[in-house]
């Protein structure tokens, strides 16, 4: 049992190779091109029309509310209100369209990840924990989703409305500009300031995480162990050790999690009070319209309000490619290797020689294609033979060492010896679970490298060491052997293994 750092939900991951990773996901966005213009359009055009909104304060206050035109007044009130409508109309659409291409490349991605690991040899089961692969479909899927159905968006429709927030405030008043910079600078000072502080302490949040559910996970599956040991009590000790640990990690997470938006809106604050002030003064004055300063000071409290957004999801984005990166790793391993070209096929015997048959017949034979056009037919024997077979699971920790044996058809053999051995590793090689490095096998005089995998495992019967219950009913367990088995055969074969009685009531 080996402790896993188990990942949850929320940690920022930096991927490795972001640029890379990124091309990659783009071919994903490749099909929905035309959609995704429209969505950047309306993203647009609603961004704009949220910041363009507040410039009409100016004019309404300076020509209409100041000089008593009431009527004008209902007129820019009815525009304003269908400028923010049409952003918000907009915003809604894009964002529920985009939600939908997301989903349906987060499922053509899953899709693709199951189908690719479905093809995937058993060495690589071996060494990827179980834990780690489930994260795949999970946290991994899950950040990528998060990141394409709004993370994207939102870093770009933040980065139009700051800047249109900017042009605005420019065109309004380049003198109370230098103020909102100042103001600006001392938010991506702090942004940066807590962003990195609470970066860190999520970290070592999801570490102490990890290390918690790893121990967790490891004492149930060790249960009877700790149970015949009497380790409870010590178990409950080393237990309290992680929880404090996660407990003294997360308060400092927290903390700094909690501190961005407060400070971002005190800054936002002190910068309206000054803003206010000079503006204010300047207006007395007789140097500034009231109706330029109020829309100033509107600006003024949403001009923070990207940057803020903006930093939590660029580090949604950063998971996203982080986990993004990892599925890619697992599309890129080779498949099992199969270039067999010898298959199994039912056959009947007539006047002495061997037809291929289509209907179920109850004879099989190896086809062989000898290269002259014509199939030669082999009854399937059941001759097993290693020649001089060495094989390793790891490399260089041999397992196998010029291993040469013979099962002729028909016999009865049983492999004796320590645990350890290798006997099940023989077993391994002959359904070529695993594939060996030096050596041959042959099978009815074929090597069984020249049959095609799906028919030399459906040429066995295997009963492994570890039995495996599938979901479902015991009668579908056992047709998972033969899809085609009649009732009668799945009932039979209940009968064999004495699964007949227990399972009476789901059989
Ligand atoms: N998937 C694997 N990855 C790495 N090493 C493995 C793997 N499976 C088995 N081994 C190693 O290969 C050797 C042979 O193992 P094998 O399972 O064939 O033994 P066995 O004779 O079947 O033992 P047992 O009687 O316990 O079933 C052992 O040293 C084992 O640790
Ligand atoms: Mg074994």
């Amino acid at each position: 049992m080996s402790r896993r750092p188990g990942r949850g939900r929320g940690v920022i991951e930096e991927p490795k190779d972001r640029k890379k990773t990124l091309r990659r996901l783009l071919r994903y966005l490749r099909p929905y091109t035309l959609q995704l213009i429209i969505i950047f359009v309306l993203m647009m055009i609603s961004s704009i029309a949220m910041v363009a909104g507040s410039y009409f304060i100016k004019p309404i206050i300076n020509n209409y509310i100041l000089p008593g035109d009431f009527r004008g007044l209902f007129r820019m009130l009815l525009l304003l209100g269908s400028i923010y409508l049409i952003g918000a109309l907009f915003s809604y659409i894009y964002e529920r369209w985009m939600l939908h291409i997301s989903l349906k490349i987060i499922y053509g991605i899953r899709k693709e990840l199951f189908e690719h690991m479905q093809k995937l040899p058993l060495r690589f089961f071996d060494r990827n924990t179980q834990g780690d692969l489930m994260s795949r479909y999970s946290n991994d899927i899950d950040n990528l989703n998060e990141a394409l159905s709004s993370a994207f968006l939102s870093v770009v429709s933040s980065a139009v409305s700051f800047l249109g927030t900017l042009i605005a405030m420019l065109t309004l008043s380049p003198i109370l500009f230098p103020l909102t910079l100042l103001t600006l600078a001392a938010m991506l000072y702090a942004g940066k300031f807590i962003g990195d502080k609470s970066k860190n302490a999520f970290r070592r949040q999801q570490k102490e995480l990890g290390q918690l559910n790893g121990y967790i996970e490891e004492m149930m599956e060790g249960q009877k162990v700790v149970k015949v040991f009497n380790y409870e009590a010590k178990n409950v000790g080393a237990f309290s050790g992680f929880n404090e640990q996660l407990r003294l990690a997360s308060v400092s997470a927290m903390t700094y999690g909690g501190a961005m938006m407060p400070t971002m809106m005190n800054l936002t604050t002190i910068s309206y009070a000054m803003i206010t002030l000079v503006g204010g003064l300047m207006t007395l004055a007789g140097r500034f319209d009231i109706g330029t300063l109020i829309a100033y000071l509107q600006y003024s409290r949403q001009v923070g309000g990207p940057i803020g957004r903006s930093t939590q999801q660029v580090n949604s984005i950063y998971s996203a490619l982080a986990g993004a990166e990892r599925v890619f790793h697992v599309l890129d391993e080779a498949p099992e290797i199969d270039e067999g070209k010898v298959h199994l096929v039912n056959v009947r015997l007539e006047d002495g020689k061997l037809i291929e048959c289509v209907e179920a017949c109850r004879l099989w034979a190896w086809k062989k294609d000898n290269g002259s056009g014509e199939a030669q037919l082999i009854p399937l024997k059941g001759d097993i033979r290693f020649h001089d077979v060495n094989f390793g699971y790891v490399e260089g920790t041999p397992v196998l060492k010029n291993i040469s044996l013979f099962a002729k058809p028909g016999e009865k053999i049983a492999f004796v010896g320590s645990t350890g051995a290798g006997k099940t590793t023989i077993t391994n090689l002959i359904t070529r679970f695993y594939e060996f490095g030096s050596g041959k096998i042959t099978y009815d005089g074929i090597d069984i490298l020249d049959i095609a995998k799906d028919d030399l495992r459906r040429s066995f019967g295997v009963v492994l060491q570890d039995v495996h219950l599938f979901s479902g009913t015991i009668r579908d367990n056992i047709r998972y052997g033969n899809l085609h088995a009649t009732d009668e055969e799945v009932e039979a074969a209940a009968k064999l293994a004495n699964a007949d009685k227990i399972g009476r009531a789901h059989v």
